[in-house]
């Protein structure tokens, strides 16, 4: 079973800035990632609908062996990591914004956390700001478009550009000193964000923390591949299997196959 590959996904390309850091820390593991490209964005469907979906794809990672899977999308852990632990037999890895580190490191006292209107919705969200952020003034800023430019690969370009100043503005006007990216897309515009709202301003994100509490979590189940030998990542879309291929090459660095998945 340790040789079993861990799953990972997103409704799109997003999970790529997650999946780089678990290769990073796990090189020896095999990852199969599965773009929900089909149904992408998640953001303004209703939770009933993620978790419709978390469920199909959760299924498709099983049927393929997955011994763990990593919700590599903040707005599906939100709507449906609980039911995801509840329905199936294997340990669950979900992204929660960083609003705790976010809270620890501001001076001026505002933090901003920019996220999908559905992460925003949910509850989860609030409960961490609630827990981790009191004394704090926390300021959500929902994004429409941001992960549709990602999809495209548009990282800088002025469409892009002119959706992450006018998120980026209320924020600045506010007087936050630290930003929360709470979409597993926004990492991919983290040069641009930091472009946009200058040196002064930290941009926080948790690809790295999810790395580490996957690893914590194979290792106490006695999950962690032991072998010298590098992983292989495996990579499959619901959606245009060929069209991500060419946008998940230039966003993982190297050319990858993409194999289509029917849901
Ligand atoms: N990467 C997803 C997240 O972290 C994007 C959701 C979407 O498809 O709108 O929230």
């Amino acid at each position: 079973m340790s040789i079993a590959p861990i799953g990972v996904f997103d409704s799109g390309l997003g999970g790529i800035t997650v999946l780089k850091e678990l290769v990073q820390r796990l090189p020896q593991e095999d990852f199969l990632y599965i773009a929900d490209s089909g149904h992408c964005p998640y953001g303004g469907k209703s939770a009933d609908e993620i978790t419709a979906r978390a469920r199909a794809v959760t299924e498709a990672l099983l049927a393929r062996g997955a011994k763990l899977i990593v919700v590599a999308c903040n707005t599906a852990t939100i709507a449906a990591i609980e039911t995801l632990r509840a329905e199936y037999p294997v340990s669950f890895v979900g992204m929660e914004p960083a609003v705790k580190p976010a809270a620890a490191r501001t001076y001026s006292g505002v933090i901003g956390v920019l996220a999908t209107g559905a992460a925003l919705a949910g509850e989860k969200l609030h409960k961490l700001i609630r827990e981790h952020a009191g004394g704090v003034r926390v300021i959500t800023q929902p994004c429409p478009g941001l992960v549709e430019r990602v999809e495209l690969g548009d990282l800088n370009g002025p469409q892009t550009r002119a959706l992450v100043e006018e998120y980026t503005a209320p924020l600045l006007a506010a007087g936050a000193d630290v930003l929360v990216l709470g979409c597993t897309h926004y990492p991919f515009l983290r040069p641009l964000v930091a472009e946009v709202v200058g040196p002064r301003i930290a941009i926080l994100d948790t690809g790295e923390a999810v790395a580490r509490r996957t690893e914590a979590l194979l290792q106490a189940e006695g999950l962690l591949v032991v072998s010298p030998l590098p992983g292989k990542v495996q990579w499959f879309s619901t959606g245009d299997a060929d069209a991500m291929a060419i946008i998940a090459s230039r966003l993982w660095g190297k050319t990858v196959q993409v194999e289509a998945l029917s849901d």
